[in-house]
């Protein structure tokens, strides 16, 4: 089966991280985002994926040169200018199509790239065949709908309205559509060319209207990374066993909770729910925990790192803490400066020695 993935969006929430690296080849506890994604789809008969590109797309071509992400193949459509996420789907399924060899796709599913999730591909599928529907989405429950799009249902689960980010407080259900869709070839005939068409706005409001629009509740794991504190939680998950499993392939267990890839130098105290990569150090006096440190990166003497980030080569000098926060690739928190509050600093920066940045964002250098 065909499986479009939307990765074409700005990625505005997780600036200044986005400004360097797409939100989906952001490293999630080490592995990118979109590896994650697609080893979903790989494990529910997805054979065939075509990643919707729009947002600096060579990053992706450069990042997977020969077309394969997580053993599956993958095909490249790029926008000639945003086209929003039905536009994109659209422009995605037409792209694929005119490729030479290309056979008719039938059935075929779409996914939000930012998405992770444990959820059940296979039975969604089985349940949009069963209905009959033109199309179905995934639904999970959340607790503040108004970030999403709420999907009531009536009890057979014919989609009654789909209606993207109410006002807080409005909506009828906490059912939010999860961003994943099982489509026909007969909703592409639907999204005009050319043009921004939004799945959320458009498609889906009309599927419904004409009673054509399913949907499929799921417990499964689920979480949207496109926030800052969705980013670090999308790790912590990992990190503290909530989704089971080694956090990323390859990794080791060598005490509670602390995870290894390649060979660190751990002369520090590293807690629990860690994720240390290779070449990484925590010095003799400073503390990691609920953390993942990238490849070559230091915690030096007296520094604390909780629940955040260090991209591969950043550096916390003597004294300094950072808590609930990213640190950018080769970027240097000076002696003593604190970083908190889900403050994203980009890449090559140096935070001056006692700084402190509460909810910060601060731009990769030279930008
Ligand atoms: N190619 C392309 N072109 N991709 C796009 C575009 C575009 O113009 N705009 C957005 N995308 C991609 C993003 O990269 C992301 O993977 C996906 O489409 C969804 O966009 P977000 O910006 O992450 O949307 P959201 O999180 O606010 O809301 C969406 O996801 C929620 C679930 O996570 C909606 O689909 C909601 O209804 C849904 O509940
Ligand atoms: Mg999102």
């Amino acid at each position: 089966m065909r499986a479009v993935v939307l990765v074409g969006g700005e990625g505005t929430r997780l600036r200044p991280l986005t400004y360097t690296t797409p939100k989906q080849l952001l490293p999630v506890a080490g592995v990118p985002m979109l590896e994650r994604v697609i080893a979903q789809l790989a494990a529910h008969q997805v054979t065939e994926v075509v990643l919707s590109l729009g947002y600096q797309p060579d990053a992706f071509l450069a990042a997977y040169p020969d077309g394969i992400v997580a053993g599956l193949p993958v095909v490249y459509a790029v926008e000639p200018e945003p086209l929003d996420t039905a536009g994109a789907v659209g422009f995605a399924a037409r792209y694929a199509d005119s490729l030479p060899g290309s056979t008719d796709p039938g059935t075929f599913l779409v996914l939000n790239g930012d998405v992770l999730t444990d959820l059940d591909i296979t039975a969604l599928i089985d349940f949009h065949r069963t209905s009959g529907a033109s199309a179905t989405i995934s639904l999970t429950p959340v607790e503040d709908p108004s970030r999403y799009g709420v999907v009531p249902t009536d009890d057979e689960g014919r989609v009654i309205a789909f209606v993207e980010k109410p006002a807080p407080g409005t909506s009828p259900t906490n059912y939010v559509n999860a961003g994943v869709y099982v489509l026909e070839p007969e909703v592409i005939e639907r999204i005009p060319q050319g043009r921004r068409v939004s799945v959320e706005r458009d498609t889906f409001p009309e599927l419904a209207a004409q009673r054509l629009l399913f949907a499929m509740p799921t417990g499964e794991y689920w979480l949207d990374t496109g926030t800052p504190e969705s980013y670090l939680t999308a790790q912590q998950d990992l990190l503290s066993g909530s989704r089971g499993g080694p956090p990323a392939p390859g990794a080791r267990m060598v005490s509670e909770g602390v995870w290894v890839l390649g060979t660190p130098r751990l002369d520090g105290d590293v807690g629990p729910g860690s994720l240390v990569a290779d070449g990484a150090v925590v010095e003799h006096g400073a503390r990691a925990a609920g953390s993942v440190l990238g490849a070559g990166s230091l915690v030096s003497k007296g520094a604390v790192v909780e629940r955040s980030v260090l991209l591969p080569g950043a550096t916390v000098e003597p004294g300094a803490r950072v808590e609930d926060s990213v640190v950018g690739s080769r970027s240097v928190v000076g002696e003593g400066a604190v970083v908190e509050g889900w403050t994203l600093i980009g890449d090559d920066v140096n935070v001056q020695p006692g700084t402190v940045l509460l909810a910060g964002r601060v731009p990769p250098s030279p930008l």
